[in-house]
């Protein structure tokens, strides 16, 4: 461990400012930040989990996760570099990390993802027909392997068809789980002054006639425009762009904030290639799906623990709005004044 220094104030709500930009499952935002004397606490906040799309509370953690390398980026954007423990108190489940400043250079890669943070969105729209090219994928696969996660592009024409085929049956399934349409309908219709949910200026409708099988999630209203689909082609899925899967060998809570961070990792440095990202994470939350994904498409015992589709925009693709985010005086928790116990 290196030694621990001591940060401004303002650099720390800064990194925090852009740490809460992070992605996160319905754009829940489900955490709280806790700032100590040379250390900022990231907690999982419970009253935001979604409880009938995300049993497992796997979206909760990726979620967090991906808040947490958000923060780490933003530090090394002001050249700090930080130290992370991940699940510091054994006694608390919902305290996942503790950051703490410290001396030294943070590391170069994640200096230069700091600019790409207010850049980044999720891009639902249909990608350009041009793919990737495989140089770029690989170096996603290597960023991902660097925060202890695996990425698998599935580009093999009979595994992309069972992978878009599980993707399909996740969504169909799910619509009929009981409290999913509920949570969806809550988190698409947000007050404004709420600052989270999914707005629809940044959801696209499936096209008109369309009698394809859906692979995307299906949010609602629907304002964000996009390319008609060609006829007698797939609405979501025939362009050029590549599904990976996001896998750890575990499945713990620590693989799981590992995960998100590899997921930043990945969504941040395609957006700092100009290309567009889309976390899908359905086919994990639904068992029988994920199950698909591990034996059908992936046939490994590693665990899956997002989708994540990647491709160029499609020509002429407006700029996609803003999704808003609640301030930071809404995820701050105070700083614990009680007394130690014994004390
Ligand atoms: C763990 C996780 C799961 C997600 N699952 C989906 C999904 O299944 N479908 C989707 O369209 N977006 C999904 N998203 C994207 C969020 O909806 C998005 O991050 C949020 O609305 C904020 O928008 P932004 O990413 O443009 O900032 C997911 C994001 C995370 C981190």
């Amino acid at each position: 461990m290196s030694d621990t220094i001591l940060v401004g104030a303002a650099t720390i709500r800064a990194a925090l400012e852009l740490a809460v930009r992070a992605p996160s499952v319905h754009n829940t935002q489900p955490w709280r930040w806790r700032i100590r004397p040379g250390a900022v606490e990231l907690h999982a906040d419970r009253f935001r989990h979604l409880a009938a799309t995300d049993p497992d509370r796997r979206d909760l953690q990726l979620s967090c996760g991906a808040a947490l390398h958000h923060l780490r980026a933003a530090f090394a954007g002001t050249d700090v570099a930080c130290d992370v423990d991940l699940l510091p108190d054994p006694e608390n489940r919902f305290h996942l990390a503790t950051v703490r400043p410290v001396a030294g250079a943070p590391e170069p890669a994640l200096r230069r993802m700091a600019p790409w943070i207010t850049r980044r969105r999720t891009d639902r729209r249909r990608m350009s027909r041009r793919p990737a090219p495989p140089e770029l994928l690989d170096a996603l696969v290597a960023r991902a392997g660097t925060e202890g996660a695996r990425l698998v592009p599935v580009v093999e024409p009979g595994k992309r068809a069972v992978l878009l085929a599980a993707l399909a049956e996740a969504a169909t399934l799910q619509r009929t789980h009981p409290g999913y349409a509920a949570e969806l309908q809550r988190w698409t219709h947000r007050p404004t002054a709420a600052q989270d949910g999914v707005p629809a200026a940044n959801v696209s409708a499936p096209p008109i006639g369309t009698s394809a099988a859906l692979v995307q999630r299906q949010f609602g209203p629907a304002g964000l425009s996009r390319a008609p689909a060609r006829p007698g082609h797939h609405p979501d899925v025939d362009d050029g762009a590549v599904f990976l899967v996001l896998l750890t060998v575990g499945d713990s809570t620590v693989e799981r904030v590992r995960a998100g961070q590899a997921t930043s990792a990945v969504l941040l440095t395609a957006t700092g290639m100009g290309l567009a990202t889309t976390p899908f994470s359905q086919a994990v939350e639904v068992h029988a799906s994920r199950l698909r994904l591990r034996r059908d498409v992936l046939g490994v015992a590693d665990q899956p623990q997002l989708v994540i589709r990647v491709g160029w925009p499609a020509a002429g693709a407006a700029p996609l709005p803003d999704v808003p985010r609640r301030p930071l005086s809404a995820v701050l928790v105070e700083p614990d004044t009680r007394r130690p116990r014994g004390a």
